[in-house]
């Protein structure tokens, strides 16, 4: 049963069916949920962007990953290799994931490595942090001069870590990894999130969560809620394919997937449910832009008893959800190097590492630019250019994997036809999908219809979608 790790001549395997799960929702589960989510939930009226989300996520969001899961199962190939062995002429379609997962992981290990030094700096100098927040973050970003910390020493203490595990291979390391780290998160996330409903005036922010206000719900809080869908569940970059390729042929994947979209909401609701009341509570101006988790949120700790501990637990659960997911990202390129390009999976995560990294450390010198020292290009008096970070965010949220997900689901439903993703399912009779009709129109009509609203609105609304 026990096979060695994806090295190119054996194909790596799931050892237990708890391993793929958690593995699978320690992907889904990551900056997304905790970081994106409550800002979102706020931003969109509380209980009435909820109640969108879910909608989405157990309709579209489960019929996208059920049609990656079967591509990956029925080739048990990486992204690429599994559109050249299906139709050749849509292997660009796992290339342009791979590509994705490159820019995706160059930013994630950069905000992974500001947690580390969050995580570090709760401990050490939480005095500090709470002195002026603005500041402290700015600083590690390179204020004073080149971000030494924010953009290479604490980056790469947190990609080293995910090529650590990547090298040691799926089961040994991806499973284990994703065993340990997700329950964790879980104990985490309990205790912040009592922490946070019963502070002092956190009533105000849970009737928030609770209370629909759909005046509130527009065009533009729908494409919000469909984009972070996507984001969250880790869907259009293939790497559901490459996870769904370690599976075992027995495995119900219908009940996996309800599993992962349910474990993974449930942690999406739980963060806004630890994050909206703490700021309400504490009165914190909720700006909930990008240095939300690092900035604003200091306003909450230092407000609320045992603040620095809680700081310290906060950015922890932040880093374990990050790790499971970068993981999950790298090993999505990882398995297209080594399987395609035959290398073996330390030279395939060295290279990897290396190019990611430099495309991260733009990320990070784009921030200090952008916002701190100025414009990042300014070609002759005033023609100013979009921060690259910006333009990388934009790039792979908004346009690129829900453009995966859409060739993704026009391909299952209309190439290589519902009829063998069905027979994926049920794997010769084994399993009666009961939903099969309902599925075919959704992955054939309604997933293709709402991807395709979200990419055009996206173009339409510009930042609607951030
Ligand atoms: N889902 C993760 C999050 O919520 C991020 C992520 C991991 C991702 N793998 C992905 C996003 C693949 C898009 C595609 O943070």
């Amino acid at each position: 049963m026990s096979q060695t790790p994806g090295d190119g001549k054996h194909r790596a395997q799931w050892a237990s069916s708890l391993g793929f799960i958690l593995a699978a929702a320690g992907s889904a589960v990551g900056l997304g949920n905790i970081w994106k989510f409550p800002g979102k939930a706020y931003n969109g009226g509380g209980a009435s962007f909820i109640i969108i989300y879910i909608i989405i996520v157990a309709v579209i969001g489960t019929t996208a990953m059920l049609a990656e899961f079967v591509i990956g199962r029925n080739t048990q190939k990486n992204a690429v290799g599994a559109f050249r062995q299906l139709n050749k002429k849509f292997s660009w379609v796992g290339g342009l994931g791979v590509f994705t997962g490159f820019l995706i992981f160059g930013y994630y290990s950069q905000v992974g490595g500001w947690v580390i030094y969050y995580i570090v700096s709760y401990i050490v100098c939480p005095g500090r942090i709470f002195a002026d927040p603005k500041l402290f973050f700015y600083e590690m970003l390179g204020q004073n001069g080149f971000p030494w910390l924010g953009a290479i020493i604490c980056p790469l203490i947190f990609m080293g870590l995910v090529i650590f595990v990547i090298t040691k291979g799926v089961e040994v390391g991806i499973e284990k990894i994703n065993k340990i780290l997700m329950p964790s998160l879980f104990v985490l996330l309990i205790i912040l999130t009592i922490r946070s409903v019963t502070l002092p005036g956190a009533a105000e922010g849970l009737h928030y969560l609770l209370t629909p206000d759909f005046s509130k719900l527009n065009f533009n809080t729908v494409l919000m809620a469909l984009g972070q869908a996507f984001f969250s569940l880790s869907l259009g970059m293939g790497i559901m394919v490459t996870y769904g390729s370690y599976l075992k042929k027995e495995e119900n994947l219908v009940k996996n997937v309800g599993l992962i979209c349910t474990l993974d909401t449930i942690v999406a609701l739980m963060a806004g449910f630890m994050i909206i009341p703490a700021v309400f509570a504490t009165g914190v101006e909720p700006g909930m832009g990008g240095g939300f988790a690092f900035v604003s949120l200091a306003g909450v700790f230092e407000k609320m008893p045992g603040g620095p501990i809680f700081g310290c637990m906060f950015y922890l659960l932040l880093f374990f959800a990050a790790l499971t997911s970068a993981i999950s990202i790298m090993e999505g390129t990882v398995a297209y190097v080594t399987e395609e390009k035959k290398m073996s999976r330390k030279k395939a995560t060295a290279i990897i590492g290396v190019l990611t990294f430099i495309i991260g450390i733009f990320y990070t010198l784009s921030q200090l630019y952008a916002s701190i020292k100025g414009i990042w290009f300014d070609f002759a008096n005033g023609v100013t250019f979009p921060a690259f970070g910006d333009f990388l965010e934009f790039l792979t949220d908004r346009l690129l994997t829900p453009l995966g997900s859409l060739t993704f689901c026009i391909f299952v439903g209309w190439v290589w036809t519902t009829k063998k993703g069905i027979a994926e399912v049920e794997r010769d009779g084994t399993y009666t999908f009961k939903l099969k009709k309902i599925w075919s129109v959704l992955v054939k009509f309604i997933a293709p219809l709402a991807i395709l609203t979200i990419l055009i609105g996206g173009m339409v609304f510009g930042l609607a979608l951030s």
